[in-house]
């Protein structure tokens, strides 16, 4: 097991690897003077792992209550917020009780948000079941919801008071999600970590794996917890990923969208000089290894039209991370006509 500490917020720690689950109840009930849990979870996550987070806290003298809101990135909205704070009121849920957030990336970011807003503040226990959200959505607290087609329009800073991400929950997702989510740690493989990168295969990742991009993020969160400089780093690959996710309608799943966009957006650093040479191989090299999809181009033409949107965009320039080489990303300021220019995108 791994275990680590964020000291931003409050200051939290993280627990990492098979069996970790067993840390809930301990954690829980040290942030929870109260004595009760809402476990807020998805329709889509399996029930065992319910039912090993609800058997955890009661172990640990907690009254537990549990909540499911519908899958999916619909579901991660003002209204699910709405029914977490009425559940919450019906169940008698004051201050000095908390939530469990038990599932991916949504759950975290809608109950993280329920958690920090219900009487101005209840405690928030992290357990992540997915790639995304053990590797990255979990560490780092930002909470929030969408705003129709505004991705995290609205929401808060807020930290959980513990992460606890049992790796054996990964076991049970599918196909698509496990390939999908290996594109967030090739993001940390090509910001941060050659190693990384080269390490990555069809297989889950192994708890090693999950610890070192969890440590990764805590070095960007602890440095620039705000997100007004460094930490933005982390969104390589993310401005033209949600252009290509905007332009398929939503259908494309956001790791394989981060994947084109990450190939993409090193292209454009080879095209400008910033980017080595060797680079747009290595990342297509570990994107094919995952089984993420790499023909980017053909979809390019629908998506760039679509980068003006972004929220890094100030007007005149939009705030766009490059790689120098794998481990040293770069944030340069591009007028947002160069990035939608295609002609930008050839291979030279
Ligand atoms: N807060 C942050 O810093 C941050 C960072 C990255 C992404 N995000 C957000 O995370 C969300 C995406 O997260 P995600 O990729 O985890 O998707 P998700 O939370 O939508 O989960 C994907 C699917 O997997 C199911 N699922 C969850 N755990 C499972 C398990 N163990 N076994 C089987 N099925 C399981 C869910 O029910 C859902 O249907 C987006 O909303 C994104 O904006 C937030």
């Amino acid at each position: 097991m791994f275990k680590t500490f964020f000291s931003v917020g409050g200051g939290y720690p993280a627990v990492i690897g098979s069996g970790a689950i067993s840390e809930l109840g301990p954690a829980a009930a040290g942030a929870f003077p109260g004595g009760k849990a809402a476990v807020i979870t998805d329709t889509g996550v399996p029930r065992e792992h319910v039912l090993a987070c609800r058997a955890a806290l009661e172990s640990a003298g907690l009254g537990v209550f549990v909540c499911s809101i519908p899958a999916g990135e619909s579901g991660k909205t003002l209204s699910a917020v709405s029914d977490i704070y009425g559940f919450l009121l019906e169940n008698g849920f004051t201050r000095a009780d908390g939530i469990v957030g038990l599932g991916g990336g949504m759950v975290g970011d809608t109950a993280g948000f329920a958690a920090a807003t219900y009487m101005r503040g209840t405690a928030f226990v992290s357990v992540p079941t997915t790639i995304v959200s053990q590797t990255d959505s979990a560490y780092g607290g930002k909470t929030g919801v969408d705003l129709g087609c505004a991705k995290n329009a609205v929401g808060v800073f807020s930290h959980p008071a513990a992460v606890v991400c049992d790796t054996e929950f990964l076991k049970t997702l599918p196909e698509r999600e496990r390939v999908c989510g290996m594109g967030e740690v090739i993001k940390y493989g090509a910001i941060a970590s050659p190693e990384l990168l080269g390490g990555v295969s069809r297989e889950l990742p192994c708890d090693e794996t999950v610890f070192t991009c969890a440590e990764i993020k805590r070095r960007f969160v602890e440095e620039d917890e705000l997100d007004l400089g460094s930490r933005r780093a982390l969104n390589f690959g993310h401005t033209l990923g949600h252009a290509f996710e905007a332009a398929s309608g939503f259908t494309l799943p956001h790791g394989q969208a981060v994947a084109y966009g990450m190939l993409a957006v090193t292209r454009l650093g080879e095209r400008l000089g910033v980017t080595q040479s060797g680079v747009y191989g290595a990342i297509r090299s570990a994107c094919e290894r995952a089984g993420l999809d790499t023909s980017w181009e053909g979809l390019l033409s629908s998506a760039l039209p679509l980068t003006s949107h972004d929220k890094k965009s100030d007007g005149s320039f939009i705030e766009t991370v490059l790689l120098e080489s794998i481990g040293r990303p770069i944030r340069k300021k591009l007028p947002p006509g160069f990035i939608a220019d295609e002609r930008n995108y050839k291979s030279s």
